[in-house]
């Protein structure tokens, strides 16, 4: 049992049952209060009406330096008082010494009290002091007062007060200790913002802090999130972070590759479908879209989508509803949708491949995934980071293997060059990884080539081209060359 009721259990017996429904009532009030200021405010709301006072205050107590500070002040009249000469600071002093609530009728003639100027002043007759206490101290005091003798509220009733200061003191107890854990989360969130780091995302460039901040950013919301960048860039491993640093944590993470999946099947997977919906749909199938219900779902290589089923999915994204195939109810699902593509989408929407108002319902947040050679600075970081993921503890590596890592443009980006060491650390036999053992994909070409030199340029464009999808932007931009320069080429060499 609480002190607040040992020590009061007596007095709690004499309430009658009036003081004790409004008891209840102000029980309600101060425990809905959700701020310190708004409490206070309906605490001195509440003394006022009891003894019908024409002035109400609360101070708060500084008892370090033993002074006063008005928090909130009101006349029923409703001006505001801000200076506190205009009350008596003896009632105040009184009530911190005795700790329990005062009422004085007959002020001015109370030769304790009628000395104080603002009593002379203010030619109170009636004041009642209350104490908020908290951790056995006061914390401040609710003051009201009247010009008129206020005798309707005789000593009894300051039991009454005395149990309101209690349920006062213990609101504040608890909006208080919730203020501070309130504070003391905000303090942890931004401390995990400043480290920001995504362990599965190896990189200190500016690229990659940037990119770290952006997803930590988009992670806190429900905001689709669209990653663009080339093939190899990281762009799953962004869309698991970005779950993992949301809320829907704890919730299923669902992927769906897009690309080169036949119509009806994709559908069905993402959709799921009614038992008789097609020949082979015995049972009725949850499609991954409701099953990711709560939590995330990626749709990767959304670029290659047909346009049927681009309007399903422009349903999901605008009313959050999905209908199973053959079925005809429509379900809700709460799914955050992450989508991925390696293609220029605005490209697409120009060409009329894909919707337009898919790609902005897509593009709510896009984040692009830099180019391994734009951020050629993370490249001996991330060599390290695989060498010992790959199990070579041990293994070293010189700054010649080092430098022609970092002057190659990496067309399939780190997973190339997660293949790139893998295959070094097979060749090295040794504790240290040479030059040597750094095979590149053009390099074995020109070592082996014997054709002519425009039959060379033909073969680097076709697999450059191969390496990135047939995607003939991102080709032009990878070898420093423009779109329309590749496209005469394909003409010369007669596959256009
Ligand atoms: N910053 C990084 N640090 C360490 N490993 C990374 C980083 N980014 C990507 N990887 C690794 O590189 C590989 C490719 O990443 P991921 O599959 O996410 O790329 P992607 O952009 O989805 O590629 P694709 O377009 O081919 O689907 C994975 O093995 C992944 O773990
Ligand atoms: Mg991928």
């Amino acid at each position: 049992m609480s002190n607040f009721f040992k020590e009061n259990i007596n007095h709690i017996k004499n309430l009658s049952k009036d003081e004790f429904e409004s008891l209840y009532e102000f029980t309600q009030i101060l425990n809905s209060a959700t701020r310190q200021d708004l409490l206070i405010e309906d605490a001195i709301d509440i003394v006022i009406n009891v003894i019908n006072a024409e002035r109400g205050l609360f101070v708060k107590y500084d008892e370090e330096n033993d002074n006063f500070s008005i928090i909130s002040a009101r006349k029923i009249s409703n001006e505001t008082i801000t200076d506190l000469h205009e009350f008596s600071s003896g009632i105040l002093q009184k009530v911190i010494k005795e700790k329990k609530p005062l009422l004085y009728h007959d002020v001015m003639s109370d030769p304790h009290l009628s000395q104080f100027e603002s009593v002379q002043i203010q030619r109170i007759k009636s004041v009642i002091g209350v104490p908020i206490v908290r951790d056995a101290k006061v914390w401040g005091v609710i003051v009201a007062d009247s010009q008129l003798d206020r005798r309707e509220f005789t000593d009894e009733n300051l039991l009454f007060l005395s149990f309101f200061s209690n349920l006062v003191s213990l609101a504040l107890d608890r909006i208080i200790k919730l203020e501070e854990l309130e504070k003391e989360n905000q303090i942890l969130i931004n401390r995990l913002q400043l480290t920001e780091e995504i362990p599965e995302m190896i990189g200190n460039s500016t690229a990659m802090r940037t990119l770290t901040h952006l997803i930590h950013k988009v992670a806190m919301t429900d905001a689709t999130v669209l990653i663009v960048g080339e093939s190899g860039t990281g762009k799953e491993v962004a869309a698991k972070a970005i779950h993992e640093l949301s809320k829907r944590k704890e919730k299923p993470f669902l992927a769906q590759f897009c690309g080169s999946i036949p119509d009806t099947l994709l559908e069905s997977e993402l959709f799921g479908y009614k038992k008789g919906a097609f020949t082979g749909a015995n049972t009725d199938k949850q499609g991954l879209l409701e099953a990711a219900d709560s939590g995330t779902f990626f749709l990767d290589e959304i670029a290659d989508i047909s346009t049927a089923l681009q309007a399903k999915l422009l349903r999901v994204l605008e009313n959050r509803e999905i209908i199973r195939l053959g079925d005809v109810k429509v379900k809700k699902v709460d799914a955050r949708i992450i989508a991925a593509t390696n293609k220029d989408l605005q490209a697409l929407v120009k060409d009329g491949s894909f919707r337009e108002d898919l790609f902005y319902r897509l593009n709510v947040f896009p984040i692009r995934i830099p180019p391994l050679r734009e951020r050629r600075s993370d490249i001996p970081l991330l060599v390290d980071f695989f060498i010992k993921k790959i199990g070579k503890k041990n293994m070293l590596i010189d700054s010649a293997a080092i430098k022609k890592l970092e002057s190659y443009y990496w067309p399939g980006n780190i997973r190339q060059l997660i293949n790139v060491i893998h295959r070094a650390l097979i060749l090295c036999d040794g504790d240290k990884l040479h030059a040597d053992h750094i095979i590149l994909e053009d390099q074995a070409v020109v070592e082996t080539f014997q054709g002519t030199l425009r039959e060379y340029e033909m073969l680097i464009l076709k697999k450059r081209l191969e390496e990135f999808n047939h995607n003939r932007t991102l080709t032009a931009k990878s070898l420093d060359v423009s779109v329309r320069w590749i496209q005469l080429k394909l003409k010369e060499m007669g596959e256009q």
